[in-house]
């Protein structure tokens, strides 16, 4: 897979993709994450990439050229499945979606600032837009950063133990069960007898039962799906 990330920040990605699972998603060659300057794109010699908003307001918007510039060139190298724009007005992100785009070859993320893009980069370019949640953030960079991390660590051979994604809360519209490590006992806090057992299919019973509670517990809107 291959997901390139258009962003007036890229200094704000380096430390992101450059630790733990997705460094190490990079150099096994499972994931080529490249991003790019939006400001290299820009026609101006002051680099301007964003300007007044048209009808008055405060803010700055993100002008089309520069985009239309990276993402073209981009789109000139390879076929893209999406071009995702990061924004608080898209679909708000789940595991469904991060499966779904853990299958795709190519992706496109361009990530917002200041009051936005110009509506024509939307209508033009943009193919699928993510929320990661109902709050605003002052970019679309840790937004990004949030999508490529959830799709990244579902790709074959990331994660060492193949199984452990699949395990993840909500995958199967479940919260995960409680995880317990040594010592079995520390300060009087006891680890759960059945865990300690070796019955495998107790075991894995008493995990379904313990998923299933926290849940209906904490998330009961999961179970109705
Ligand atoms: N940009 C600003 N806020 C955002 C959010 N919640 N999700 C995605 N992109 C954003």
């Amino acid at each position: 897979m291959r997901i390139d990330i258009i962003t007036c920040l890229p200094k704000l990605l380096e430390s992101p993709f450059s630790h733990s699972i997705l460094e190490r998603a990079q150099k096994k060659g499972l994931v080529e994450v490249v991003v790019h300057d939006l400001r290299a794109y820009a026609t101006t010699k002051s680099r301007q990439i964003d300007d007044y908003a048209f009808g008055g307001g405060a803010g700055m918007v993100m002008m089309i050229e520069p985009i239309d510039k990276c993402i073209s060139a981009l789109q000139s190298e390879r076929k893209y499945d999406d071009v995702i724009y990061l924004t608080p007005d898209g679909a708000t992100l789940n595991q469904q979606m991060a499966n779904r785009m853990s299958l795709q070859k190519n992706l496109i993320m361009l990530c917002g600032h200041y009051k936005g893009v110009d509506e024509r980069v939307r209508e033009k370019f943009i193919t699928k837009e993510v929320s990661i949640g109902d709050y605003v953030l002052s970019g679309g960079e840790l937004a990004a950063a949030v999508l490529s991390d959830a799709i990244i660590r579902l790709l074959p051979g990331v994660l060492s133990d193949e199984t452990s994604a699949l395990t993840d809360s909500f995958q199967d519209h479940m919260l995960a069960p409680p995880v317990y490590t040594r010592p079995a006992e520390y300060k009087g806090l006891k680890v759960p007898e059945i865990l300690t057992s070796g019955h495998a299919g107790k075991i894995e019973e008493w995990r379904y039962e313990k998923a299933m509670e926290r849940t209906a517990e904490r998330r009961p809107d999961l179970l109705k799906n």
